[in-house]
Parts: C-alpha cells; sequence; structure tokens
C-alpha cells in the first residue's frame, strides 16, 4: 500500500484528473472565446453538457446575456490557440480575430462554431447551477458535428498545468 501524506483539500483536488480541454465559444454581439477544463458530460440521451465559468471572467457575463454556447474540440495543432483563449480576457481583446479562428455561424443556436476544431457541439443552455467559485451552465446538444475521419489521438488533454495527447491503451473494456 502507497503510504499516503494528508494534503490540503484544496490543492489535493487538482490531483483529480480533469483531462477535457474545450473552446467554449458565448455571445451573440460580443463573441469571444474561452478555454476550459471544468466540461462535462452531464447526460448522454438526452444530450446534456456542462460548462464550468468562474463568475470573474468575461464569459460569465456574456451567458448570462445570452445562454447558449458552442464546445469546441481542439486537435494538439491548436495548443498555442487554446493557450491564448485560456490567458486573455475578451475585455480587452478580440480572441477570434488574435487567434485567426473562423467563426462558422451555427446551425441551431445563436453562437458560432470553429471551423479549425475536429469537434462542434451547440448547446442550448437547459440550466445553470453555482458549485463553490464556479457556475455550471447545462446545455443541450442539438446539433453537432465531426470531422470525418476524425482521430481522438489527436485531440489534446489538459492535467495539472499540461497539455497532452492520450496515451498508452491498457486494454479495450
Ligand atoms: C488550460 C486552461 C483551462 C481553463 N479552464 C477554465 C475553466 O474550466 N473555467 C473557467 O472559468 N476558466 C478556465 N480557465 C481560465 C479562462 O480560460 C481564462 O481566465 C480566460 O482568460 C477567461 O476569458 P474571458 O475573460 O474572455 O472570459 C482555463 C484556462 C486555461 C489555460
Amino acid at each position: 500500500m502507497p503510504n499516503k501524506l494528508e494534503m490540503n483539500p484544496v490543492r489535493a483536488i487538482r490531483t483529480f484528473p480533469s483531462f477535457p480541454i474545450a473552446l467554449v465559444v458565448v455571445g451573440k454581439e460580443e463573441k469571444n472565446i474561452i478555454a476550459v477544463s471544468l466540461v462535462h458530460t452531464f447526460s448522454f440521451n438526452p444530450p446534456l453538457i456542462g460548462i464550468g465559468i468562474s463568475p470573474c471572467r468575461y464569459s460569465h457575463e456574456l451567458l448570462h446575456r445570452s445562454p447558449n454556447f458552442t464546445v469546441n474540440l481542439p486537435c494538439k495543432e491548436l495548443v498555442e490557440e487554446t493557450l491564448f483563449c485560456g490567458e486573455k480576457s475578451g475585455k480587452e481583446v478580440d480572441k477570434l480575430e488574435e487567434t485567426g479562428l473562423t467563426a462558422v455561424p451555427g446551425h441551431k443556436v445563436d453562437v458560432p462554431t470553429l471551423e479549425e476544431c475536429p469537434v462542434s457541439f451547440e448547446c442550448r443552455k437547459v440550466q445553470n447551477f453555482d458549485t463553490g467559485d464556479h457556475t455550471w451552465f447545462i446545455g443541450e446538444i442539438v446539433s453537432a458535428h465531426v470531422a470525418d475521419g476524425y482521430d481522438r489521438e489527436r485531440t489534446l488533454i489538459y492535467w495539472a498545468g499540461e497539455f497532452r495527447t492520450i496515451g498508452e491503451l491498457i486494454r479495450g473494456r
């Protein structure tokens, strides 16, 4: 058995794997992109996806003005753009213009998806609730687009300050 040392819970929670990283587009008139690692499936049928956004983000304000959003999964080639969207605020810079990412009008929601991301989900907000220091916005995927020949091995993932791709396959289920 490993010898486990007691750790402050606020530090320890960061050891919990948080693999997804998404570029979330928010806003109708003023569009913005935010990098989000608090992104999870909340239900398979209906397909619900949740994003955890801190109230101090500009995106939080935009989501309260216009609640729909798109969740776009970047591939590893988009690591710099992803970091940029996770370090700069849309209050100061136009992240769409600065990253050069291409906004494609949503099919079912009034928020664009990102052309360069191989997977895009258009989400219609169904509820939101506060948990500690984040607000969870839960959206139903009303339209989804996946690149032909999508290679999940190129999908960018994130854990403890490091961007990666998926690793060794241990076994199938
Ligand atoms: C890898 C990464 C993951 C992040 N995940 C989240 C997250 O899940 N929720 C959140 O509110 N902010 C997250 N952030 C921080 C925001 O992306 C960052 O503060 C951003 O500049 C906010 O943009 P905005 O002010 O335009 O909304 C993350 C940043 C990085 C680099």
